[in-house]
């Protein structure tokens, strides 16, 4: 071990670590520039990071063909009864599963090193952040680890010889024997991957894969799920949200927070640059959102990652120019195709297609193939710091305060571009109710519609049905100080397919009309679904868009949605007496007013 570590629970978990995983080597990080580029010098010495010559600093990474996303099939939520962890998630008894995995971690690191990474999620010191230690034995971890969050030697000084941290611990599950040449990308095969949390015990076991939300488990697995189940315990919130500062051309200030699903388009929105003129727009965070209630009885938010790890294909000046900005240098970029001149692309980029490209899988691409060049998956990891439009108050210990909150997925037919819930607990049946059309950000079938709550299906840390209870407590605690809340749909096709909206940086007409909400400055017309704009109320000026489309991207089909009641009643009957009543009673409201 090349450093002594001071506090007591680190040191006796590290050294039980490696009696049972067997690691050659320990190393403790400490998150420095010299670090990560040590680490970057093996991984090129060793063959897996591919440098690009046009960008500094930026490698591109590319992953075995059946590690590439979120495994939710392979995810558990390991509590003492199946009833707490509740009807969205995978359970084993905490007993059978780690005897499992006990067995899986045995001699698991063997030719490998063991790395210790003291992280922060939020800033470190703040009172709202949590202190986490991940044990990996992938260098591509670590420095995935050391962008998305803070990783320092100053978090081992904060925790002392008696701090508290949660227990991160990771293996790609490929032990190596004597002289036998590692793979390009070791990991296990999808029936011996395991992502399981622990949440009674604030702990993280994680085998088998290297990618993304199942390996750098600060994100998904401590900042969602953990943390979730810790949020309702201390009556905090903790939510798979974007938080931009919207800014409008008198200098009055918004903060939204705003849910949708896996690549779904938080990332973009949560970067927009306004079509309308003089209103702005800063990014907070893209993905997690955690929010207290301030001492004004307010409700107040950080980002607690320190990166993006955002979805490559579709992202484009013309999609996200702010992303696109960011990726110019010190990004590592995986799944991306490669092209001849040395760097990454994919589909949906700017200009034309490359005349060759090396695909994700490292063969041969031509525009002729038949497949995408990049995984429809394939990522960046962007140091938020780097982004031109991140607020200046984004690292803000306290946070900042939430005006709005949006829900919304991805609908090519029923949902309206937007509407506004009538009050707290409709916003919550609204939030319960979300469906979205299934993306490559989890393995498993692509476009099939699915309920996913509040965006947080795959990521709530206990039963949902106590989670629609605690949002309904928190709106009680809130009170006339509560976010307002609004569902919106970027995805709505006409007839023959088309996208009915421009979305993007025209989403700002959209939260312009938001904003009118909340001043009292904008009506709005009753309908069953919601409080939908009137015609002409949404600002629509520059934008070329026939009045039929317009029409139909508001329309509300009572047949279907009326249709929708049977598969919620299937939703909520899922929940049994977990489903709060007031849910109940907002359906039957729901299904009153359609008449
Ligand atoms: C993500 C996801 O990576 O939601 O953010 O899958
Ligand atoms: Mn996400």
């Amino acid at each position: 071990m090349n450093v002594a570590v001071k506090n007591e629970k680190l040191n006796r978990w590290i050294k039980e670590t490696a009696e049972l995983c067997r690691p050659d080597d320990i190393y403790v990080c400490n998150g420095s520039r010299e670090e990560y580029d040590q680490m970057i010098a093996a991984l090129l010495k060793s063959g897996i990071a591919i440098p690009l010559k046009k960008r500094a600093n930026s490698f591109l990474f590319r992953t075995d063909p059946s590690d590439v996303a979120r495994v939710e099939d392979r995810t558990y939520i390991s509590t003492s009864s199946r009833d707490e962890a509740g009807p969205t998630n995978n359970w084993v008894a905490p007993g059978d599963l780690k005897k499992t995995m006990l067995s899986l971690y045995a001699g698991c690191m063997k030719g490998r090193t063991l790395y210790v990474i003291p992280f922060s999620m939020g800033p470190i010191g703040s009172p709202i952040s949590k202190i986490g230690i991940e044990i990996t034995d992938s260098p591509y971890v670590v420095i995935n680890m050391h962008i998305m969050t803070r990783v320092s030697s100053r978090v081992l000084d904060l925790l002392s010889t008696d701090g508290e941290f949660i227990p991160c611990l990771h293996s790609v599950g490929a032990p190596l024997d004597k002289g036998q040449k590692d793979a390009a990308w070791p990991c296990a095969p999808i029936e011996r991957k395991y992502i399981s949390h622990f949440p009674e015990e604030n702990l993280i076991w994680s085998y088998g894969s290297g990618y993304g939300g199942n390996a750098l488990l600060g994100k998904k697995c401590l900042a969602l799920r953990i943390a979730s189940a810790m949020a309702r315990r201390e009556g905090w919130m903790a939510e798979h949200m974007l938080i931009l500062r919207l800014t409008n051309p008198e200098g009055k200030q918004y903060h939204i927070a705003a849910a949708f699903p896996s690549a779904c388009g938080k990332t973009n929105l949560a970067m927009m640059q306004p079509s309308i003129a003089g209103w702005k727009c800063e990014c907070i965070g893209d993905d997690i959102a955690w929010m207290k209630v301030g001492p004004d009885g307010r409700l107040y938010a950080i980002n607690p990652e320190n990166g993006f790890f955002g979805v490559a294909p579709g992202t484009s000046y013309s999609t996200n120019a702010m992303a696109m900005d960011t990726l110019k240098d010190n990004i590592i970029f995986t799944n991306c195709a490669l092209t001849d001149d040395g760097d990454v692309w994919w589909e949906g980029l700017d200009g034309e297609e490359p005349a060759h490209a090396i695909d994700w899988k490292g063969h041969d691409w031509t525009p002729a193939s038949t497949h995408d060049a990049a995984h429809p998956n394939a990522r960046f990891t962007a140091p938020a710091s780097q982004c031109p439009a991140i607020c200046k108050d984004w690292e803000r210990p306290e946070g900042v305060p939430i005006d709005i909150f949006i829900f919304g997925g991805r609908r090519t037919s029923v949902v309206p571009l937007v509407f506004e819930a009538f009050n707290w607990d409709h916003g919550v049946f609204l939030g319960a109710t979300a469906a979205s059309e299934t993306t490559a950000a989890n393995i498993g079938a692509v476009g099939n519609l699915r309920r996913d709550p509040f965006a947080m299906k795959p990521f709530c840390g206990y039963n949902m049905g106590d989670y629609f209870q605690h949002w309904l407590a928190m709106g009680d605690k809130l009170g006339s100080k509560a976010p307002r809340i609004f569902y919106v749909n970027w995805f709505r096709k006409s007839q023959d397919g088309k996208f009915l909206w421009p979305g993007f940086s025209d989403n700002s007409r959209v939260l312009k009309w938001i904003c009118g909400r909340i001043e009292g400055k904008i009506g709005a017309r009753e309908t069953p679904i919601g409080l939908l704009p009137k015609e002409g109320d949404l600002d629509l000026s520059g934008l070329e868009m026939s009045a039929e489309n317009m029409k139909e991207l508001m329309s509300i089909d009572i047949h279907a949605w009326k249709a929708e009641i049977p598969d919620i009643e299937n939703h909520f009957s899922t929940f049994g007496k977990r489903l709060p009543g007031r849910l109940r009673q907002q359906l039957q409201e729901f299904a009153k007013r359609l008449g």
